[in-house]
């Protein structure tokens, strides 16, 4: 049914949206509509098309009363805008459509199913009670389900918050059940967990294990929670609140990790083997995988981060855009990630240059240049002696530069937005241990307008970070503090 206030959200977003000419947004990132985004939310493939919604507040670029803005995409490269799918318009959901997922039920139907916000002042704070929540639709348009809400405070395990219980992400399972995990606070211990529930219909749900707990490591409240099978190993992400930072594995904030494990469903255990996050930049939160038809796990995030994402002026024609779509494998106990495939079928003019020396300096290479860009780039050693330091600046020109450096001596990779337009005192930097103490380091730097994503050697380590630098910022440029061989393969990305 369409109520008023999706009828306000749909018109005002279709004529809001003319107001933002193609080259103020990503060429091949998706971003906002119009307004705000968080969130990826019910990430499918549904009948022959992929669907992205996503946490949207179309009337101003801040986070505000929760909706779910809608994309379809046929190479998940490039994405068409459908109406905003939900408002929050009804009684248990007034405050909010929280995040949530997506299942195509046995007759065509598509389900989704949310986080329904309802806030309620206690002792003078305003907080939001959180219950679960189904649509039902065909792709374009959804309507609410009657029985609504479906899992609510007295279907969960003693001693959880009704405050904190949200983010459902559902799949089906092998054996035909429908499978759904999401995260609540347990009040006592004050950390996140992780809780399964089980349906046969996709409609009436059940509380069967908690997967994962917090137990004062990882942060404090976790969000978004997925959990899927990879490469013979299960697999549990999510998103950690009030990080406190760990050696280089976890910083500051919030941010994400996963941990690799078996799940033993007869028991309800998942047996956990290793922890780590899952991007080492700035912007990366709150990720969602699905599996393609031809089998690939895909993983994306909301290309932002919770500390900052405020600070922008209210006069910026849109806020907040996703991730490249990655490809997820596992070996030797490590996530590794890789841009899809299908980006490379956008590639133009191959520039590569190989074993290039160079030393005590920087140098350019012809060619090599350009703002929408995905550029491999090895650097070896080229004497006994180890270079010092390795730079690699992109965005760049005389006021302008973002820059990732690598010191082989401490096997550490740096990311800096210093100089990439920022105006506030916030992080712009991180830093990655990536090994390769013999000076031999391979990168994949995936340049677009506002954002850069850089993955270290095979995909082993990520570091993703957003950028407002002005688009005549397009050199490209390589220093060393030693000797180095550099070989480049650059494509400028064209849609
Ligand atoms: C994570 C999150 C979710 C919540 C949504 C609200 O970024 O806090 O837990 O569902 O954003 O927009």
């Amino acid at each position: 049914m369409l109520t008023q206030a999706l009828r306000d959200a749909r018109r005002f977003e279709e004529e809001k949206e003319r107001e933002i000419t193609p080259d103020q947004r990503p060429k091949y990132h998706l971003s906002t509509r119009v307004g705000w985004l968080n969130d990826p939310n019910g990430f499918c493939y549904y009948q022959g098309k992929y669907h992205l919604f996503y946490q949207y507040h179309p009337y101003n670029s801040h986070w505000g009363p929760m909706h779910w803005g809608h994309a379809v995409s046929m190479d998940l490269i490039h994405w068409e805008y459908l109406p905003c799918v939900m408002a929050p318009d009804q009684p248990y959901d007034r405050d909010g459509c929280y995040s949530g997922s997506s299942l195509t039920l046995p007759d065509g139907g598509h389900l989704l199913m949310y986080t329904g916000v309802v806030n309620e002042e206690t002792d003078g704070v305003m907080r939001g009670v959180q219950t679960q929540c189904l649509a039902i639709g065909d792709g374009r348009d959804y309507d609410k389900y009657e029985n609504n809400p479906v899992l609510s405070l007295s279907d969960i395990p003693e001693g959880s918050s009704k405050y904190d219980f949200r983010d459902p992400k559902m799949w089906q399972g092998k054996d035909g059940r429908y499978y759904a995990v999401a995260v609540t606070n347990n009040s006592s211990k004050g950390g996140g967990q992780v809780l399964l529930f089980v349906s046969e219909d996709g409609f009436k749900w059940g509380y069967e294990t908690t997967i994962a707990s917090n137990d004062d490591r990882i942060g404090r409240m976790w969000e978004c929670p997925d959990f899927f099978e990879l490469d013979g190993k299960d697999v549990l992400m999510c998103s950690a609140m009030d990080m406190l930072p760990q050696d280089l594995k976890y910083y500051n904030g919030n941010g994400t990790f996963y941990i690799i494990g078996e799940y033993d469903p007869d028991r309800g255990v998942f047996k956990e083997e290793t922890d780590h996050a899952v991007d080492y930049g700035i912007d990366f939160y709150a990720p969602q995988t699905i599996c393609t038809p031809d089998g690939r796990r895909i993983m994306i995030a909301w290309m932002q981060n919770w500390d900052t994402c405020n600070l922008h002026t209210p006069d910026v024609p849109w806020f907040g855009q996703m991730t490249i779509p990655r490809e997820l494998s596992i070996k030797d106990g490590r996530l590794y990630q890789k841009p899809v495939q299908e980006i490379e079928q956008f590639r133009e003019g191959y520039v590569s240059h190989k074993d290039v020396r160079f030393s005590d300096g920087e140098i350019s290479l012809p060619g090599v240049k350009g703002r929408c860009v995905d550029m491999t780039l090895t650097i070896k050693p080229a004497e006994d002696k180890v270079y010092q330091k390795f730079a690699l600046r992109f965005a760049e020109n005389a006021k302008y530069h973002t820059a990732v450096s690598f010191r082989p001596h401490e096997g550490i990779l740096k990311i800096d937005r210093k100089f990439s337009g920022s105006r506030r005192a916030i992080i712009h930097q991180r830093r990655a241990a990536v090994g390769c103490k013999d000076g031999c380091i391979r990168m994949r730097l995936l340049l677009d307008r506002f954002s850069a994503e850089i993955f270290v050697g095979e995909g082993e380590k990520v570091m993703t970070t957003t950028i407002t630098t002005e688009m005549s910022a397009d050199d490209i440029t390589f220093f060393v503090d030693g000797s180095a061989y550099i070989s480049v393969e650059k494509y400028d990305l064209v849609m």
